[in-house]
């Protein structure tokens, strides 16, 4: 697959930090015009209360009209397994077409059998209004944008290039935080390896542009970093390490994780395109599988 890289366009990237779920969300802009898109929204949950608020969405939305910026798409790398996605509550609000890999189908299927969704859910995509396959491409007014796919942590995930800035979603963390864990129902670490690789061709100077970072050993938060960086430092694929190596790693690795605390609340919003399912009288309600994941 040849990529349409456009080195030479640079987009404003606006970044959001969750400090409850370390998940960073994006308003990526043209360099000289008003049109814009949302990567990786957050919806607030307290899951112990069974309560959904939406600070960190009216953040992003009172930026983008504070700049008075059109918001074109409302993208999501993947179906996340740690936050709620806003991006049914930011459409409302600003319009965009919401946007995902075509792989949400397989992700639809895992987890619509393990949540016992029922015929209402559909297993199609159809809840999003763009389901991307690798190499597609799309615009944010004059800027083109294209979707590189990159399963492994998760089937569906996609990475999003933007002139010269790409969002990783969960391929990669920053190059002390190694990679994300492919032990999720349709993960795989050789899949991950060959995946991350496809993003370490991308040009040495394209910036990069995380999804979560966990500020290891002490650090500040960060999110920003190049594929030169990567590809010389990363600790989990940097500096040479084989697809064995990786492979064994992330193996041993992930059999020492917990889940993430709001996987269940999060698959089950997320897998609807970010909407809070609901019972028989129309009452916002999530399921608890005991004994599944
Ligand atoms: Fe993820």
């Amino acid at each position: 697959m040849t990529y349409p890289i456009h080195m030479t366009v640079t987009p404003h990237v606006s970044a959001f930090f969750d400090e409850a779920t370390n998940t960073i969300s994006y308003i990526v802009s043209e360099p000289d015009g008003d049109h814009c898109a949302i990567i990786d929204s957050v919806l607030d949950i307290d899951y112990a209360a069974g309560r959904i608020t939406y600070d960190s969405a009216d953040a992003l939305i009172a930026e983008v009209a504070r700049r008075d910026l059109k918001l074109d798409w409302i993208i999501e790398t993947h179906v996340h397994a740690d936050h709620l996605s806003a991006a049914p509550y930011i459409q409302e609000k600003l319009g965009g077409k919401i946007g995902v890999g075509d792989k949400i189908t397989v992700v639809q299927d895992t987890f619509g059998k393990v949540f016992n969704a029922g015929t209402e859910f559909q297993r199609d995509g159809s809840q999003f209004d763009a389901l991307f396959k690798d190499g597609d491409t799309y615009v944010i007014g004059g800027m083109q944008g294209f979707a590189i796919a990159t399963p492994g942590h998760t089937p569906a995930c996609m990475v999003h290039v933007i002139g010269d800035a790409c969002f990783v979603g969960d391929t990669l963390f920053m190059p002390d935080g190694g990679s994300a864990r492919a032990d999720f129902p349709g993960g795989d670490a050789g899949v991950l390896y060959d995946s991350i690789q496809k993003v370490l061709a991308l040009p040495d100077e394209m910036r990069l542009f995380m999804c979560h970072d966990y500020g290891p050993n002490g650090r500040d938060i960060k999110w920003e970093t190049t594929v030169a960086e990567e590809k010389a430092h990363n600790i989990h694929v940097g500096g040479g390490k084989t697809r064995e190596d990786f492979i064994k790693f992330r193996t041993e690795r992930d059999a020492t994780l917990d889940m993430p605390k709001l996987i269940i609340p999060s698959l089950q919003v997320n897998m609807r395109a970010g909407e809070v399912p609901q019972d028989e009288d129309g009452n916002e309600m999530l399921k608890v599988p005991l004994n599944q994941l």
